[in-house]
């Protein structure tokens, strides 16, 4: 089974590249057709241009948050796409679009859900003191950073971390984490059962 990917990002992309890039080598069973961006430096667009995909920056500046969504999901739906995946992006996802995608939408996040969901997780986890940290990749549901867990990958801390440092160190674990996690959820069969995701092949 292949899937079709719709990627929605207000960032540097680096997490997109390394996606093409296991596209590209036959470990992905998948074929991203669209990068949708909210800013239109987002390095994603650049990367996207480097591997041929389609991509567009879309000006959220006098949109409702509903209007900007709509927007998106045209696009999505113009391109085929069946699985959206966030790749940073920075805005809240509209209830609607949450539901017109339901268990279809996969975010990464730099830390062990469910601690230190919001902004900026590295200096959470410096603040607290933890010996570990990570990155975790979810499904959207309609909180910030809270759907079932997908797949985790944890990271140490090191006593003279700097944010710099530490977040160097968890953004590397991403770059392999994302692509094995969606490759989990297209082949997994998955189904989510209360806060659970739980994969027919029993790959987690
Ligand atoms: C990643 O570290 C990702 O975990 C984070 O943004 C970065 C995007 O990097 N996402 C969030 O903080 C969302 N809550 P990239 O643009 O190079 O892929």
């Amino acid at each position: 089974m292949t899937a079709t990917i719709g990627i929605i990002s207000s960032g540097r992309g680096e997490n997109l590249r390394y996606i093409l890039l296991a596209e590209r080598d036959g470990y992905l069973p998948a074929q991203v057709k669209i990068v949708l961006a909210d800013q239109p430096d987002a390095g994603a667009l650049r990367i996207a241009q480097e591997f041929g995909v389609r991509h567009m920056y879309l000006d959220p500046a006098g949109r409702s948050r509903e209007e900007y969504d709509q927007q998106l999901v045209s696009h999505l739906e113009g391109a085929g796409v069946d699985l959206v995946v966030l790749t940073g992006y920075m805005r809240i996802l509209s209830p609607r679009f949450v539901r017109h995608y339901k268990n279809r939408i996969l975010n990464i996040h730099p830390a062990l859900l469910p601690s230190f969901r919001g902004l900026d997780a590295f200096s959470q986890a410096l603040e607290h003191g933890v010996m570990w940290t990570g990155t975790t990749i979810h499904l959207v549901d309609e909180d910030v950073d809270h759907g079932p867990i997908i797949y985790q990958m944890p990271v140490p801390v090191k006593r003279n971390d700097t944010h710099e440092s530490l977040k160097a160190r968890i953004q590397r674990a991403e770059y392999r984490a994302y692509p094995r996690a969606i490759k989990m959820f297209i082949e997994g069969n998955p189904e989510v059962v209360g806060r659970k995701i739980v994969f027919e092949n029993g790959a987690k």
